[in-house]
This record gives C-alpha cells, structure tokens and sequence, in this order.
C-alpha cells in the first residue's frame, strides 16, 4: 500500500481543469458533441513566421537538441527587453532582469519556493488564476485572499488587508487584465500596491499574461511603468494568449534581478530551460510583424461581441469586458457556479468554469472562455441564454 501523500498535498484543492477533463472525456466517449469553453486555451494558430521558425532551427541547428542552457539565449532575453521598451517604454538589463520560462505558471509557482517559508503569507486575489496561491501551499505557507468584488469593478480594496497579515507577507500577487473577472487597473494602482510594499517590505509580483488582449482601443499598463518598481518588483508574461502558443509552453519574467536570479536558481535543479529551436520561434514571435496580435484581438472582439450580444436577447447582461478572451457571466438565482456548470454540461454539452474554482468569491458566476469559431460561439450563447428564461 502506498504512503499517504504529504500535509501540504491533502490541501492543494483538485485542479478545476483536470475535473471537468474527466466529465469532458466520458461524455465525448459516448459520442456527445462538446462546446469547450472552459480553458483559457486559445484556439487559434500560431502565426506562421513563428512556426517556420521552429522548423529552420529544429532542421538546420542541430545545436539546439542539446540541453538549452536554463538562462536562454541572449538575442531572446534581448528581444524580450526590446519589447518592453517598444511597448511600455521599460528599460531592463537582458542580463539580469530578464528570464525566460517553461510557460509563466511554473514560473509564479516556483517563485513561492524560492521566498516562502511556513508563516509566511503571499497576498493575492480572489477570484484568481490557481498558480497565484497554489505555488505558496506547494511551499508550506499561507494565503492571504483579498476579495474582488462586483461593487468595485472587481478592483481590490488595499485597505482590507490587515496590519497583521501586511507585517508576514513576503510577496504579493496582482494580475490585471484578470482572469476570470476581466478587470482592469491603471498605473495609480500600481503605485498604490508598491507602496504599500515599500512600507511593509515584501515583494510585488504582477502577471500580465493578457497584456495584448484588450479591446476598444484599451492597452493595459505593466507595473514595471511605475519609477523605481525594479526595486521590489518583478512581472511575468508568456506566449500563450499574444502569439497563441499555449501548448509550446513559453513564458518570462521580467524585473528585479536579485528576485530573478533566486528564481533561476530554484529553476535550475527542477527542469533546464525551454526547447532551444523554441526559443529562436520566440524571438521571430517578439521581432515579427504585428498584424497577427491585431488579428487576434479581432477576432476575440468580435466573439465577445456576439456571445454579449447573444445573451442580451435573452435579457442577459454581463460586463462588457476591455480585455482578456474571457466573459464573467452572474448565473440565474437558484444554482451554485458548480451545479450551474454541470447543467449546462449535462444539458447543453457546454463547457464553462464555475466562478468558485477561481475562489470562494468567484461563486455566483461562471466564466466562459471565447475559444470557439463563431457558430459554436453563437450556438453556445443561445444555449446558456435560454437556461435564464426557465
Ligand atoms: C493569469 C494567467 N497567468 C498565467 C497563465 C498561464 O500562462 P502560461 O501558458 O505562460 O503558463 C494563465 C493561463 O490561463 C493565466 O490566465
């Protein structure tokens, strides 16, 4: 018989995707049509250029099916550094305040390792991506949630953290544009966090991982915009949404080059870096042209308007998100997020995320992903429409 898993594993909560997986695989097995809009996984292609990147540097570099070395190429850490400056006019260093990463979710995760001992509290919100607080259970410490809440826009409040909590942080996490609520900050509120880190010392984590997703003409801001935010400050992106690569698993981190360089190390005996021919798809992904990131932000605005436009027929009307590929939809009176979640499984073959699976405050809403063509979009929008008449 084998061991009983470890204290710190019984708390990790099952992860939201690998459940409904389970449901999404055995209703496929017998034959059921799914609509998938549960996963944040864009369903479009990887631009081309990126592609054929790949393939020259997989055929005729055979340099790179060797191990990489972990802290990636240079042009890579400089085409990451040259973007920053092109897109929020950030100056880094590519030798130290740039990393690239296996995806940017092993990177928030592993960075809990590096600076969280038991006792120790990591501040972040809730509802939130799962990686945000599960890397602090993973190291043995404690979470602090601070709530998102309709009234605000779902914005935090800074001064519901208590004195108490703000003298045991060591990090905290923002992330905006957000997943799931779509809501969005500017530049003050980032100022507002890092003084308040600056006062109870501990460090500022932001993911921007929709940095390029938004809408209507709105372009979110990095943290790293703030003067002196280097100081205590670090920010992860990826690949995934912007360029479409969720499955090539490439993120980075991009900031304070001590905070990096503990990451790097806590990296370097867990995995090697990313794929090398992969690094180079990166860098043409970062240097190329950007009509596909427009593209993409079309395409997504336009599903966005059409799944919103769909459900207002049925008297429905969620907040027009400025960003993110995502809808944060208030389910009908009578359901739990869960329970509404698996009617429209059960019922409609549509998948979506129940609110909670984000955190307690996510209860109440479902979150739909836009990762569909515009049929199923439209299919799926009359189908969750009509679940508010009965
Ligand atoms: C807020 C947020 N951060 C990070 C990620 C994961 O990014 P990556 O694919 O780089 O690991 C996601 C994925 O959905 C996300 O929503």
């Amino acid at each position: 018989m084998p061991k009983n898993p470890s204290k710190r594993f019984d708390q990790l909560m099952p992860y939201v995707f690998s459940t409904q997986d389970v449901k999404k695989l055995r209703l496929r097995a017998e034959g059921k049509r799914i609509i998938d809009l549960g996963m944040g996984s864009p369903d479009l292609p990887t631009p081309r250029h990126i592609v054929e990147a790949l393939v020259e540097a997989v055929s005729n570099r055979k340099e790179t099916h060797r191990y990489p070395n972990s802290k990636g190429l240079p042009q890579l850490r400089e085409s990451i550094a040259q973007w920053y400056k092109r897109r929020f006019n950030v100056n880094l260093d590519p030798e130290g305040e740039v990393f690239p990463l296996v995806g940017s979710k092993e990177g928030i995760a592993h960075l809990a390792l590096a600076y969280i001992d038991s006792g120790d509290f990591t501040i972040t919100l809730n509802p939130t991506y799962p990686a945000h607080y599960n890397g602090t259970l993973i190291a043995g410490g404690r979470v602090f949630f601070l709530p998102l809440r309709e009234g605000n826009d779902f914005t935090p409040d800074l001064t519901e953290i208590p004195t108490s909590i703000l003298n045991k942080t060591k990090l905290m996490i923002v992330s905006f544009p957000h997943n799931p609520t779509t809501s969005t900050v500017d530049v003050e509120f980032y100022k507002n966090v890092l003084e308040l880190a600056e006062k109870y010392d501990f460090i500022v984590v932001s993911d921007l991982a929709y940095s390029e997703i938004c809408f209507d003409g709105y372009k979110a801001p990095s943290l790293l915009e703030v003067d002196g935010a280097k100081e205590r400050a670090v920010e992860f992106n990826t690949f995934s949404k912007t360029f479409n690569m969720a499955g090539w698993r490439t993120g980075y981190v991009v900031g304070n080059r001590d905070v990096i360089s503990k990451l790097a190390q806590i990296k370097s005996y867990i995995d090697y870096g990313i794929f090398e021919a992969i690094q180079y798809a990166c860098i043409s992904a970062l240097n190329g042209p950007l009509d596909d990131i427009r593209r993409t932000v079309e395409t997504y605005s336009r599903r966005r308007d059409l799944f919103i436009s769909t459900l207002n027929g049925y008297g429905v009307y969620p907040r027009v998100p400025k960003a993110t590929m995502y809808v944060w939809l208030r389910i009908p009176p009578g359901y739990t997020s869960l329970n509404f979640s698996d009617k429209l499984l059960d019922e409609k073959s549509i998948v979506v995320s129940p609110g909670d699976s984000f955190g307690k405050h996510g209860e109440g809403f479902i979150r739909v992903a836009l990762v569909a063509d515009e049929e199923l979009i439209s299919e799926a929008g009359n189908a969750i429409g009509s679940m508010y008449l009965q």
